[in-house]
């Protein structure tokens, strides 16, 4: 690490950890004692700085209320038996993090920030990781931009920042979803393979029609067509025909997930026929009507595998069948004991804090 990312650790003086009650988090809401912040002035990364969880002092004109130059990322770290903390595959977050901020012309957040920041952050208040099946340390990295001014150019000055949040297993109850055929989350040659804050601002509209129907997600489809799968809400899409397991490519409209890629990675360890290729509304409704759809499931950092109970397309309705042995169960338990530290770690996933 160079001396121009050091980073300084300004300690809370007195824990909140006491008087958090860990057995009714809502997700997301409540933080930990310490928080990482680094600011881009003069076009360079000034001393990222790990202090006491708390507000910030923008102005009403600050680039980011009105231009949205915003990306995040999403990960955990999780605590085994022992006491022992890790993250799962930062670099890659790391990676996509920058990817992100090319994209809305942000600068790139060097590695000894992000993920050595993460590292001493999640050391710092490792007391708030808890052992236990389903608990874990949600990791919020995050950028803004944060010059003033209500000029629609991009912004001189950033602030990069990590939150965290103590999380436990995420279950929403039985999930149905919406095909989409007529709104759309992302566009050729925009910005939906970025973790950009407005993707998300964007498909709130869409997801409460879908609410108000009795449907908890949707299927985004490609813009062009919505004739293709393309991504199970805020989650990556996987479907199982047969025992073939498929998942939609990669592409400009698509985040590129950590999940994904580690579901891909252990199916294909375990044998699995895998095709990573478009996949239509009518080979779904084809499979589900002759009896060969088994599992629809999406794969995302929070809830690692969601499977999908049901689905709506105009007016086609499905329920997927109960499954002894599933997929989405199968690789949900082995990616959660590889991220647990109850398995080996084949590919070098877990770094220990
Ligand atoms: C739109 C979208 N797709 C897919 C994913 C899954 O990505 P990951 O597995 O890296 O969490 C996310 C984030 O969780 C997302 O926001």
């Amino acid at each position: 690490m160079t001396d121009a990312y050091e980073i300084v650790i300004d300690k809370i003086q007195e824990s909140k950890i006491s008087t958090t009650d860990f057995d009714n988090l809502t997700f997301g809401k409540t933080f930990t004692d310490h928080m990482l912040e680094c600011t881009w002035r003069d076009g360079k990364w000034e001393t990222a700085v790990i202090k006491p969880y708390g507000p910030i002092m923008v102005e009403p004109s600050c680039k980011v209320f009105h231009y949205g130059q915003a990306i995040f990322e999403g990960m955990k770290a999780f605590k085994d038996a022992t006491g022992d903390v890790f993250l799962f595959r930062p670099e890659d977050n790391w990676i996509r993090f920058n990817e992100s901020a090319k994209r809305l012309a942000m600068p790139e957040v060097p590695k000894e920030v992000f993920v050595e920041g993460l590292k001493a952050l999640v050391n710092l208040d490792k007391e708030w990781v808890r052992y236990g099946e389903g608990l874990s340390l949600y990791l919020r990295p995050f950028m803004i931009a944060s010059e003033n001014g209500v000029a629609a150019a991009p912004s001189t000055e950033y602030k990069f920042m990590i939150v965290m949040s103590p999380a436990f297993a995420y279950y929403k109850g039985d999930v149905r979803v919406i095909i989409a055929s007529d709104f759309s989350r992302a566009a050729d040659g925009g910005v939906g393979y970025a973790k950009a804050a407005g993707n998300y601002a964007a498909s709130f509209y869409p997801n409460n029609l879908a609410l108000a129907e009795g449907y908890q997600q949707i299927i985004w489809t490609d813009a062009a067509s919505h004739e293709y799968l393309e991504e199970a809400g805020t989650m990556n899409i996987f479907v199982r025909i047969g025992d073939t397991l498929l998942t939609a490519p990669n592409n400009d409209r698509i985040l590129n997930g950590v999940t994904r890629r580690s579901v891909l990675q252990l199916a294909a360890d375990a044998g699995v026929t895998i095709e990573e290729r478009r996949i239509s509304v009518k080979e779904l409704n084809e499979a589900a009507n002759n009896g060969s759809l088994k599992e629809i499931f999406g794969s995302g950092t929070a809830a690692v595998i969601v499977p999908i109970k049901g689905y709506k397309h105009k007016d086609f309705k499905f329920e997927l069948p109960q499954l002894e042995d599933s997929y989405a169960q199968r690789f949900k338990e082995a990616l959660k004991d590889i991220q647990y530290n109850r398995a080996d770690d084949q590919h070098g996933w877990r770094v220990k804090i």
